[in-house]
């Protein structure tokens, strides 16, 4: 069972074949797009460049790779606006709905492509008038409103590239966003809907703007009401400019190489990087993966992606490949539990939404939320079901397969980052077999190996998962660093992209991540994944949510800590928990203690930050905990750690 490099514990057998009234009408029904991606990756790529993409320019190379610098579609160039709104227009569809908003109060708009594309050249001609400039950068700090997507395209149709820095970061990371890019304008709201309340981000910007030199406009739209100062020159209403502004911008023709945008991830250490993301291919990737992960049909489908356009998730499948494939979508600006707990399913049910693509983090707070709160609705009008953000454990994804698809959705897990721009392991939904837990397998056109320590692919059992050749949503870089960029993806396995993951096996050559390396927990000589253990918790009836850590211990090197947030309702003793993990997949993998709480430490994006728990676990002062959601978590888990006697 071991590889040397990680331990595969967990074992799942139960199988989902796409069901044959999903099968009647999907896009692709059988292997044949895997086929074609295999046997020559950047003719699959090519394929739906052509197909799905309008380029006023053809490319003369498909891929040009210089280990680890790749171009796509060399000398092509098209305009990303253009793409998301015009050629829908010109095609006589701009009556359709690309929006159904709905703010957290209630209040509702919806906004068809013929409107979004007057107001993206609008606000093209705004910027232009306020001195940006192709290649310049600029700064987006906005609540889930229309006006984001607005801002991002009109970005991408003068040729500047953006940075979205989410509403819910404070000052400082956005000062430290603005200067890393040195960004010349920066857009942003009053303040947003969250939690019944307007939270500012016009205040907080003005803080981050006493220190970043490089800012000479700052344009604010108006959302919260909320009182703001103006700074005469330098501050600008939004519906003052657009009022001003020439209506007719034409889309520029760019390189299928200029920067598109930035967008700073901070993984679990370190100063953030701003990860470089271009036009063409990444356009390209994210164009077909929507269009297939999703078998999306724009005559007859709702989608509703709940991340926020802060993330890549809001990138790549709010904006860029929804619009560009001519998608009908919810938007909603707040939280999932204003005024109430049923509210995502209380929105489905009205938008009659028929494709759902939500994080596993949030499916876990359903669960504990219980399954009375998704029954109150309709769900009737849903067809696909999809998971991104961390590995779903396999009885989260039951839970959602059951109280959710009402076991008729199939369900996509799809693995990618913010530097592989899309997806890159997922089912395709009308042709893969899926397993609960599982992404199944890298699609089309993209290559990923589980390599051991030494860099050697295995075909069985856990190890690191590469990719093993470029494609077209890949990052280009990271900005103003391109050592650290060698360095943290290119160096570990060489000729290989090292995610920065584990991943394993199984018989029938299915993936399942098993979370980051870094968590990975050596107990008594066993490399054993976070995410197998957790899942071994969650799938006892009583737990919704685990997050499991290693902390040193004087006898086995590390000993595994589980803090564990329960069902609504439900209670369950310490030794039953351990019990359970010992019966589902080992002695090895007990924990040691295992902690009750209420809720967990994430990151503002959802994901568990095991880091700031092992601090918890060995009794160190919390590192840095800027990145967390919600700080009162942290402080909580402390005092239960120093009342909790020691365990055996
Ligand atoms: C994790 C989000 C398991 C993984 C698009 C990855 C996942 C990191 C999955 C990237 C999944 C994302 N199964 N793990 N389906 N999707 N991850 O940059 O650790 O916010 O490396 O991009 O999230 O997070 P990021």
């Amino acid at each position: 069972m071991s590889s040397g490099a990680i331990d595969d514990l967990g074992f799942e057998s139960r199988t989902f074949p796409p069901s044959t009234e999903f099968v009647a009408t999907t896009h692709v029904a059988d292997d044949s797009l895997y086929r074609e991606g295999t046997a020559n990756p950047d003719a699959y790529w090519e394929r739906h460049a052509r197909e799905l993409v309008t380029w006023s320019t053809p490319w003369h190379t498909v891929c040009e790779w210089n280990l680890p610098f790749a171009k796509w579609f060399v000398g092509g160039e098209l305009n990303v606006s253009f793409n998301c709104l015009d050629r829908h227009v010109l095609a006589g569809r701009g009556d359709r709905v690309a929006f159904y908003w709905e703010g957290e109060p209630g209040d509702t708009r919806t906004v068809t492509y013929k409107e979004l594309l007057d107001e993206t050249q609008k606000f093209a001609n705004a910027l232009l008038s306020l001195g940006v400039q192709k290649g310049d950068r600029v700064n987006i700090y906005l609540p889930m409103i229309p006006e984001a997507a607005v801002a991002m395209l009109a970005c991408t149709r003068i040729g500047a590239a953006h940075s979205v820095v989410f509403g819910g970061f404070s000052a400082q990371a956005l000062a430290d966003r603005i200067n890393d890019a040195t960004a010349k304008v920066l857009i942003t709201a009053d303040g947003g809907w969250r939690r019944g309340e307007v939270f500012p981000l016009k205040p907080q910007a003005d803080v981050a703007l006493q220190d970043t030199p490089s800012i000479e406009h700052v344009v604010v739209v108006k959302r919260g009401g909320n009182d703001v100062a103006m700074q005469s020159g330098r501050d600008h209403w939004y519906h003052d400019l657009i009022a001003a502004a020439n209506p007719m911008c034409p889309a520029e023709p760019m390189d299928a190489e200029q920067l598109l945008f930035l967008l700073y991830t901070s993984g679990t250490t370190g100063k953030p990087k701003g990860i470089m993301h271009t036009t063409g291919g990444y356009l390209t990737h994210v164009a077909t993966t929507f269009k297939y992960v999703f078998d999306h049909q724009p005559d007859r489908d709702i989608f509703w992606c709940t991340a926020d356009v802060g993330w890549v998730t809001g990138h790549s499948y709010i904006v860029y490949g929804p619009l560009a494939n001519g998608a009908t979508q919810v938007m909603y600006e707040g939280v999932p539990n204003f005024p109430a707990n049923d509210r995502v399913w209380s929105l489905i049910e009205k938008y009659k939404v028929t494709i759902f693509y939500t994080a596993p983090t949030a499916i876990r707070t359903y669960m504990k939320w219980g399954t009375q709160e998704p029954q109150k609705h309709d769900l009737s009008s849903l067809r696909l079901l999809g998971s991104v953000g961390e590995p779903i454990n396999p009885e989260a994804w039951m839970w959602y397969h059951e109280h959710i698809g009402h076991e008729r959705c199939p369900i996509v897990d799809t693995w990618w980052q913010t530097e592989t721009g899309g997806m890159m392991i997922s089912p395709l939904p009308g042709a893969t077999v899926t397993k609960p837990g599982s992404a199944t397998r890298p699609l089309p056109g993209i290559g990923a190996e589980v390599v051991d320590e030494s860099g050697t692919a295995i075909t069985r059992g856990g190890g690191y998962l590469t990719l093993t050749h470029p494609w077209p949503g890949m990052l280009r870089g990271i900005w103003g660093d391109p050592k650290r960029y060698q360095e943290t993806y290119w160096s570990r396995f060489p000729g290989r992209y090292f995610a920065g993951d584990g991943a394993k096996l199984d018989e029938d050559g299915y993936l399942w991540l098993l979370g980051r390396v870094d968590d990975v927990m050596n107990v008594s000589g066993h490399r054993i994944s976070t995410t197998e253990v957790e899942s071994a918790l969650v799938s006892h009836p009583s737990v919704a949510e685990a997050a499991v850590v290693g902390a040193n211990d004087a006898t086995t090197g590390q000993a595994i800590i589980a803090y564990v947030t329960l069902r609504g309702g439900l209670t369950v003793d310490e030794h039953v928990l351990r019990e359970h993990v010992a019966k589902e997949i080992g002695a090895i993998a007990k924990p040691k203690t295992v902690y009750f709480t209420p809720d967990l430490p994430k990151t503002r994006s959802g994901k568990i930050m095991r880091r700031l728990l092992r601090d918890v676990a060995e009794g160190r002062n919390l590192g840095d905990t800027t990145t967390l959601a919600d700080a009162s978590v942290v402080t909580e888990l402390q005092r239960r750690a120093s009342e909790h006697p020691a365990e055996d």
